[in-house]
């Protein structure tokens, strides 16, 4: 078998946490506990290089000690918060931004912190998802540090009542470990206020991009409350505003032997790409709550980066060349079919 080993942050973070919480005085002692069980690593937090792999055995000497010393309450206070001051954790939650996206990526995340295990994580419904880990059992006491730490975690990304609980274990003869988690699901605010940096200039284009940032507005609102009919409104939004919509601006940059037409176009194709790999998934896997989130979190973040960058350039084309885009009328059917 490979030599278990997990990255330099780790154990930073939690000697970090020490330090804080004990002082000087509270690490020395920590060591000191560490090296008559054989540790024979970095002293101090500092001394530790955060994108090193050390022996995951370190880890192990940690917790250990710190029961030791500090006991079961502050053992679970620790591996609540420990991950605090680690910055690739803080980058995960701002880039997975919400309980469901940190379920739904911790698989991908666990290898940046250990060379051994597979991890697993899928929601089962709003406010309750399951995770596994095959292979990564090595100790009771790592099994409880990680309850504790998905707690935190998932706090972090704005989860309210949040409870876990490692329902089966490894270590006690079962395949994998299991955590069952369940949380109150919370309103994930991502409503889009329209504001200056998002006016192109043109009028007809910012009418209607101001009707499709209040259409997402809606579907993002009705998300927590019904998340598959939100989920279906945004798929025929897609499917026909969006079309509508983008087909406006592209028969204008036509006219108007925009230069940049085809750089633009494609960027409407990669939407259309990606409208058609969700239809997919939700055929394939049916429509789940973190797919839902995941629309909603795509269409907020692209309309905003393509209203900001590609559609601002041709307004300024066709301002610098005192070209307009007359009013276009939104075709009934399309008002129908997006209709709450
Ligand atoms: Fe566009
Ligand atoms: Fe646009």
């Amino acid at each position: 078998m490979v030599e278990r080993k997990c990255i330099g942050g780790i154990a930073f973070s939690k000697m970090e946490f020490v330090k804080e919480k004990y002082g000087d005085e509270g690490l020395k002692r920590m060591l000191e506990e560490m090296k008559k069980m054989g540790y024979d690593g970095p002293g101090r937090p500092e001394d530790i290089k955060l994108v090193k792999w050390y022996p995951f055995e370190h880890n192990l000497v940690f917790l250990r000690a710190f029961m030791n010393l500090f006991g079961k309450d502050a053992y679970r206070r620790m591996a609540r918060g420990s991950f605090k001051r680690e910055e690739r954790f803080k980058m995960f939650i701002g880039w997975a931004r919400t309980p469901e996206g940190i379920i739904t990526n911790a698989g991908e995340y666990w290898h940046k912190f250990f060379n051994f295990g597979e991890f697993h994580g899928e929601m089962l419904g709003e406010g309750r998802a399951r995770l596994v880990g095959r292979d990564i059992y090595v100790d009771p006491l790592f099994c409880e540090f990680l309850t504790e730490y998905f707690a935190g975690l998932l706090e972090s990304a704005g989860a309210a009542g949040v409870r876990v609980q490692h329902t089966a274990c490894a270590g006690s003869g079962a395949k994998e470990c299991v955590w069952d988690v369940r949380w109150r699901a919370t309103k994930v605010d991502r409503s889009i206020s329209w504001s200056p940096a998002l006016e192109t200039g043109i009028e007809e284009i910012d009418r209607q991009h101001r009707y499709f940032v209040k259409i997402l507005n809606d579907i993002n609102s009705s998300i927590s409350e019904n998340y598959r009919s939100a989920f279906l409104r945004a798929l025929r939004f897609m499917d026909h505003y969006a079309h509508w919509h983008f087909g406006s601006e592209e028969k204008y940059m036509k006219m108007y032997d925009y230069p940049q037409y085809e750089e633009h176009c494609k960027e409407h194709e990669k939407f259309y790409e990606y409208t058609q790999s969700i239809m997919n998934k939700a055929e394939l896997q049916g429509i789940t709550p973190a797919l839902a989130y995941e629309v909603d979190k795509y269409l907020v973040d692209w309309l905003i980066a393509h209203i900001k960058g590609t559609d601002r350039r041709f307004a300024e084309f066709l301002k610098s060349r005192k070209l307009s885009m007359p009013e276009e009328q939104m075709p009934d059917e399309i008002k129908e079919n997006i209709k709450g």
